[in-house]
């Protein structure tokens, strides 16, 4: 029987000071797209190089608690030890993306499902056995014309409790993140709306399976309006926003709440983060759990080039440092540029 204090011990991990999550699970096409975009062509070696970039570079420890994997890299190594190995040395909790990905959906068109619960219990036996000590599965949900519908919400809400409750026997914590998208032209109220009654409807499907909600992180997007709508990202907005989405939607029993990028800027994710942490306190601990925004710019400037590494690192870590200080609201101190997201002196 896996045991519930180490499930609520690595939720206390996970939120300990203001660190965050590197989520480092981009699928191996995903992770292919990211290589192309820099004229590197993808292939097991380079997707490891990627990927070393970020977990060798020297610090994160004081930044990250908890780095997601692909299965792909969940099972390369560096000098004979595995990646989850070499991350839990730093302290660093290891967790393990489980879903295979978003299909259209037939029985709901223009909308996704995820899949990936077949086989799930042995897979995540393994992981366990591994090191990982949380999980992920994202859901997708496209703001458009007519959609999302009540019957895809309600069925990737399911889906989630079942992969929820999967974790939990085997001794994993979950991240459910049912991701509302930023793409289309809708407005930051339409994105409020549809965003709570994604949360609402996900809640109560665990509900109904009797799952304990201390024992399972929510990774969400921030509440922004969509980035054809025309409107401006304004960080208290979005701030107030996220919030009363989050206070009319999660249960306040919920173990923490993480937040995903998106497809914001590392700027804007870093700006939004210190918007939201300055209308602390909150119901659950919160912190972010980035992609995009941690990983973009160092992948510009590594190019593939080895001589390129440390300046990357460099980067990385201090977009780390800036989204720790976001997360503790630090926007409070006359050092912090709202506008550029940056705090001066830190460069
Ligand atoms: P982004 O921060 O790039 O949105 O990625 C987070 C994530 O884990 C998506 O599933």
């Amino acid at each position: 029987m896996p045991s519930r204090e180490e499930k609520l011990s690595t939720i206390q991990k996970i939120f300990s000071g203001s660190k965050g999550i590197l989520a480092a699970d981009e699928s191996v096409p995903t992770a292919g797209k990211r290589l192309e975009s820099i004229g590197v062509p993808s292939t097991p070696e380079t997707r490891q190089k990627y990927r070393e970039i970020f977990l060798t570079t020297p610090g994160i420890e004081s930044y990250l608690s908890g780095v997601i994997f692909f299965d792909e890299t969940f099972r390369q190594s560096l000098n004979g030890k595995s990646f989850p190995k070499l991350v839990e040395e730093k302290g660093i909790v290891p967790g393990i993306k489980v879903d295979k990905g978003a299909v259209d959906s037939l029985e709901f068109p223009g909308e996704k499902i995820t899949v990936g619960l077949d086989g799930l219990p042995a897979r995540l036996a393994e992981y366990y056995a591994l090191g990982a000590r949380f999980a992920k599965w994202r859901a997708v949900i496209t703001i458009g014309n007519n959609i999302p519908t009540d019957g895809c919400l309600i069925k990737n809400a399911g889906i989630l409790a079942e992969y929820s409750k999967n974790c939990l026997d085997a001794g994993i914590v979950p991240i459910i993140e049912p991701e509302v998208l930023l793409d289309g032209e809708h407005s930051i109220e339409k994105s409020e709306a549809i965003t709570t009654k994604t949360l609402r409807i996900t809640f109560n499907s665990l509900k109904n399976l009797n799952l304990p909600l201390n024992e399972v992180i929510l990774k969400t997007s921030m509440v922004v309006p969509g980035n054809k709508s025309g409107e401006p990202m304004d960080p208290s907005k979005i701030a107030e926003a996220t919030v009363r989405c989050l206070k009319n939607s999660v249960p306040a029993e919920v173990g923490g709440i993480v937040f995903l990028s998106g497809g914001q800027t590392p700027v804007q994710a870093t700006v939004n983060l210190n918007a939201i942490s300055k209308l602390k306190p909150l119901p659950w601990p919160t912190s972010f759990s980035y992609a995009r925004a941690l990983q973009g710019d160092p992948l510009k400037i590594w190019q593939g080039k080895d001589e390129n590494i440390l300046a990357a690192q460099a980067v990385f870590l201090k977009r780390l440092k800036l989204n720790c200080a976001a997360n503790r609201a630090q926007a409070e101190q006359s050092s912090y540029d709202g506008n550029r997201g940056e705090y001066r002196g830190e460069e």
